[in-house]
C-alpha cells in the first residue's frame, strides 16, 4: 500500500498576511496528524515565508514550477538547482495552466522533470485531458501521450522516483470533479502504462487526483485502488478544507 500523498498547490493566489494566516490554521492540525504525507507549494515570492513557517513541520516545500535550463542567462527563470538549494522538496511541472498558458510542451515538461530529478527534487508531473479531448474518446492517446514524452527522455525507473498528478482540465475550478470511476479508469491506464515498461516504478509511483478536489468528495476518491491522494487547488487556500481533505487521506 503507497502512503497517500496530499499536495496543495496555490497557484498565483496569496499575501504575505493571508499565508501567515493559512498557515496559522493548517500547521497545528497537521502536526497533530500523520500516516500521511503533505506537501505546499505556494508562488515564489512566498517560498521564503512558507520554508520558515514549516520548519520542523511534517509538510514539506514544493514550488510550481521550473525552468528546464541550468542556472545562467535566463531572465525571470528559477532553476531546479536554486529550488533544492532553497529547500524546495519537490516541484510541480506540467500542470495545465503552463500548458494551456504558458506553451509548455510535452517536450518541455519533460526537460523540466529531467532537470527537477538532477537536481534531487521529485517532480510532480501533470497530465490530463480537456473537456473537447474527453468528448471525442482521446483522453488515453492525450495522456498516454503527456506521459510517454517523459518515459522516453527520463526513463521508466525514474517514475519510481516521482508523483504523476492525474487532473482533467474540465475538472480545475469547474467544481466538476471527475467520479471515483471516471478517476480510477485513467489512473488505473497511467500506472499499467508505466508497468509496461517498468514494474518496480509503477508499483512505487503515486498518482495523485486533481480537480475540484474538496473536504466532501476527497474520501470517496481516495478509496479507489489507484488513487494515491491529491493534488488541491482552491480547497488548499482554505485551512479547514485542506486540513479535512489530509484527515481522509488518512483513513483510507
Ligand atoms: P482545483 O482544486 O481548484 O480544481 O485545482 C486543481 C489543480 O489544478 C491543482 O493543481
Amino acid at each position: 500500500m503507497r502512503v497517500k500523498f496530499v499536495a496543495g498547490n496555490w497557484k498565483m493566489n496569496g499575501s504575505h498576511a493571508g499565508n501567515a494566516k493559512l498557515l496559522e490554521g493548517l500547521l497545528p492540525a497537521l502536526q497533530s496528524m500523520s500516516g500521511f504525507d503533505c506537501a505546499v507549494c505556494p508562488p515564489y515570492p512566498y517560498l521564503a515565508q512558507v520554508r520558515q513557517a514549516l520548519r520542523g513541520s511534517r509538510v514539506a516545500l514544493g514550488a510550481q514550477d521550473v525552468c528546464a535550463f541550468g542556472n545562467g542567462a535566463y531572465t525571470g527563470a528559477v532553476s531546479a538547482a536554486m529550488l533544492g538549494d532553497f529547500g524546495c522538496s519537490l516541484v510541480i511541472v506540467g500542470h495545465s495552466e503552463r500548458r494551456a498558458l504558458f506553451g509548455d510542451t510535452d517536450a518541455g515538461v519533460a526537460d523540466k522533470f529531467v532537470a527537477a530529478q538532477q537536481a534531487g527534487l521529485m517532480p510532480v508531473l501533470c497530465v490530463g485531458e480537456t473537456l473537447a479531448e474527453r468528448e471525442a474518446g482521446t483522453t488515453e492517446a492525450v495522456v498516454a501521450r503527456q506521459l510517454d514524452a517523459v518515459l522516453d527522455k527520463a526513463g521508466a525507473a525514474a517514475l519510481g522516483r516521482a508523483v504523476i498528478a492525474y487532473e482533467p482540465v474540465w475538472a480545475i475550478g469547474t467544481g466538476k470533479t471527475a467520479t471515483p470511476e471516471q478517476a480510477q479508469a485513467v489512473h488505473a491506464f497511467i500506472r499499467g502504462r508505466v508497468a509496461a515498461r517498468d514494474g518496480a516504478a509503477a508499483a512505487a509511483v503515486r498518482i495523485l487526483y486533481g480537480g475540484s478536489v474538496k473536504a466532501g468528495n476527497a474520501g470517496e476518491l481516495f478509496t479507489m485502488p489507484d488513487i494515491d491522494g491529491g493534488l488541491i487547488g482552491g480547497a488548499s487556500l482554505v485551512a479547514e478544507e485542506f486540513v479535512a481533505i489530509c484527515r481522509s487521506a488518512v483513513r483510507h
